[in-house]
């Protein structure tokens, strides 16, 4: 099955859960705002029905993550006259979706989703039920948009694959060809930014240890001072990207330095090589602030103005709605539900 047939349409979203990190930053929302100018219809979202399948959110506090979350995509560049900016629960077909979806996925299929897995850990029984049925609701997120292709950060890639699983599903058991097999883009030198504490460790906002991210909202000394404690190792940076073997806390900080300055990997070493962390970082933080910054102090003038905020994401809900609408109605009459 070919999704030719399907108008370009990129679909991605990120939980407004509290604070957006350097990971979201690198990982996902640079290659959104890049694939704006590219020959895509763009739509992202704040996920806040995603938000409570961890732990239920003081409502203010939601309320709030998700403003700040918008003002977060809107000063990293997501122009709401390019993309439509959402959030999720203001477009009621993303959840009747996924209850259709809920009723296509296995149940093996879902147990083996390692992000369940880790969150869940040794409490499964008591988590919710919204936690295991998430990646359902991911992959009616992106296909009640026929979105053909969804950036996103290599923790993210499993749940892209059920996305695809489910389409197939559908398409197969109605003999249709209605749903697109979706294209995960993951691209680019931070796909997988790691904890500054921790190599081995995803940075995460729901870390413990706010020394082990950056956060977009972190002042210039709070940034700098977190990359001068970053862990790293005793040797020196080597000249190729080889040489980075097994150095997981030394190529975390060089994919980020890749990343912010829009470099590969070899063009860093061939312009680092040599150095000492002691060299290195005061470069790395003087990158991170010159990008950041700005983003950090636009940030703070929406937030000011948060009228403006729900006005954007108003009308990206009547825009998303006209798309949203009619491939509900469509799935409905490929199921047999009587309209
Ligand atoms: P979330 O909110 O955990 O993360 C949002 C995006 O940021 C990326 N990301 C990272 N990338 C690199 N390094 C990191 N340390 C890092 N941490 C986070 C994630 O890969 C993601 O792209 N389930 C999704 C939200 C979602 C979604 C969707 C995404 C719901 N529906 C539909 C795409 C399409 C999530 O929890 O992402």
């Amino acid at each position: 099955m070919s999704d030719t047939s399907f108008t370009p349409r990129v679909f991605s979203g990120i939980q407004p859960s509290g604070g957006l990190t350097l990971g979201n930053y690198l990982g996902a929302i640079k290659r959104f705002v890049s694939m704006q100018d590219e020959a895509y219809e763009t739509v992202y979202c704040m996920v806040d029905l995603h938000a409570i399948t961890a732990k239920l959110l003081d409502p203010k506090e939601l309320h709030y993550n998700t403003r700040e979350l918008a003002a977060g995509f809107i000063a990293s560049g997501i122009s709401p006259e390019k993309s439509i900016l959402i959030n999720q629960s203001q477009v009621p077909e993303h959840a009747q979706l996924a209850w259709i979806f809920n009723c296509i996925a296995r149940m093996g299929w879902m147990s083996r989703m390692t992000q369940f897995k880790d969150k869940a850990g040794k409490n499964a029984e008591k988590v919710s039920l919204g936690l295991f049925a998430y990646p359902a609701l991911m992959a009616a997120d992106i296909l009640i948009y026929h979105a053909t292709h969804v950036p996103v950060g290599d923790d993210q890639k499993q749940h892209l694959e059920l996305t695809r699983d489910i389409a197939s599903k559908f398409n197969h058991d109605y003999g249709v060809d209605f749903f697109p097999i979706t294209e995960p883009v993951i691209e680019g030198a931070a796909t997988r930014v790691m904890s500054l504490r921790d190599g081995s460790k995803k940075m995460s906002k729901s870390d413990p240890s706010d020394a082990s991210r950056i956060n977009m909202t972190d002042d210039v000394d709070t940034i700098a001072k977190k990359i001068r404690k970053a862990k790293t190792d005793p040797d020196a940076l080597p000249s190729e990207a080889a040489g980075l073997e097994g150095r997981v806390e030394a190529r975390n900080l060089i994919n980020i330095y890749a990343a912010l300055s829009e470099q590969s990997v070899d063009q860093v070493l061939a312009e680092v090589g040599g150095q000492q962390f002691g060299t290195f970082k005061p470069l790395l933080a003087e990158l991170a602030v010159e990008k950041l910054a700005p983003i950090s102090s636009e940030m703070a003038r929406l937030m000011a103005q948060p009228d403006e905020i729900d006005r954007i994401l108003a009308c990206g809900a009547a825009q998303a709605r006209e798309i949203t609408a009619p491939i509900l109605k469509k799935t409905y009459d490929i199921i047999g539900m009587v309209s």
